[in-house]
């Protein structure tokens, strides 16, 4: 399958492993990118940019394929020297990078000058706009059902995705509430050159979180994600536990950040992931958690999207086009 975002990253299937905070080290992207997708690791999940110019040298020892470098401004802390990060990034010869949470802008001209193909993921048609006319290579665009920070205008991505394909003229990768190759074909009907997963490369062989948290995961619903930070103007859909409960019913009573900080903290997510007790802390995932059935390896996930996107474009579409046709033959 060769799409224009294929093309562009020069990758073997229009799939992007998303960057995800604690979750996409250089393992996990390296394992995406030797899937055929496009693995992306995140640059604050390591607390300096010197372990981030590590990770990525580990990253390219693990595969020769191509991966991106996620860097998310403004959500995580306000302390940290994005820069200096940005410096690693270049320096490290990174050809790919995906930018969340804030305007790319003030990137824009170091990567321009260093050939580095920006990704921007937004939760909206204008910001998407915006990014375009700052020269982003891609926009991914985020629904109201991913995980981690949807925005606060909860538009769903049936809507979302072809409006915003239909607004740009770059590619538009879909997002969030994807998981299968059923996904994958509804993007690309709905005019997205292809897709963007957290949570199903979470729930992964590869992905270096306990098997606990990937088994409750295989569990879960569709209905178990819960929206926080509403109130903060920071939304974020995470696990329904009792930590999500417990900020809800602070935010319910008019409580302030400081009196979550704690429960929220990286230190109770680490423990999360590395214990597996998915009450220890708050665990990002979205309401694809509902369609994720199984634990597989990235090779494995990625040539099963794949083969079943086909599938339901050449055999199930095809064939009732065909049976259609078919039928109004026999009615004629
Ligand atoms: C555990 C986890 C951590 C995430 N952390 C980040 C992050 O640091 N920066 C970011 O841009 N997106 C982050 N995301 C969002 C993903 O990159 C992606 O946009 C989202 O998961 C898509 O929705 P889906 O989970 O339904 O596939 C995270 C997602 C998960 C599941």
């Amino acid at each position: 399958m060769k799409t224009r975002l294929t093309e562009l990253l020069d990758i073997d299937t229009p799939i992007i492993c998303g960057g995800m905070m604690r979750v996409g080290t250089a393992d996990l992207a390296a394992a995406a990118s030797n899937a055929g997708a496009l693995g992306v690791m995140t640059a604050l999940t390591q607390p300096t940019p010197e372990g981030l110019e590590a990770e990525i040298a580990r990253c390219r020892s693990l595969t020769d394929k191509p991966f991106g470098v996620n860097l998310t401004v403004g959500v995580v802390s306000t302390e940290i020297n994005y820069d200096d990060y940005v410096d690693v990034i270049v320096r490290s010869g990174v050809k790919i990078v995906e930018t969340a949470g804030r305007s790319p802008e003030p990137f824009m001209d170091i990567f321009n000058a260093h050939g580095i193909k920006v990704i921007h993921k937004c939760v909206a048609v204008r910001h998407a706009l915006k990014a375009e006319r700052l020269g982003v290579a891609v926009v991914s665009i985020d629904g109201f059902e991913c995980a981690g920070h949807p925005g606060e205008e909860d538009i769903g991505g049936l809507v979302l995705f072809p409006a915003a394909a239909a607004a740009l003229k770059i590619p538009v990768v879909a997002s969030g509430g994807i998981a299968d190759g059923r996904g994958l074909a509804a993007a690309l009907a709905l005019g997205c050159e292809g897709i963007n997963m957290g949570s199903r490369f979470m729930v992964t062989q590869e992905a270096p979180i306990h098997e606990d948290i990937k088994r409750k995961i295989v569990e879960m619903n569709e209905t178990q994600t819960r929206l926080i930070f509403r109130s903060y103007r920071n939304t974020a859909r995470v696990y329904r536990n009792g930590v999500a409960d417990k900020v809800a019913e602070v935010e319910a009573a008019g409580g302030d950040f400081s009196q979550v900080h704690e429960l929220v903290s990286g230190k109770n997510q680490d423990k999360a992931w590395t214990t597996g007790d998915i009450e220890a802390g708050m665990v990002t995932v979205g309401m694809s958690g509902g369609l994720i059935n199984d634990i597989p390896s990235c090779a494995e996930l990625v040539r099963k999207i794949m083969a079943d996107a086909e599938q339901i474009v050449g055999e199930r579409l095809a064939g009732m086009l065909a049976g259609g046709e078919a039928a109004r033959a026999g009615a004629a």
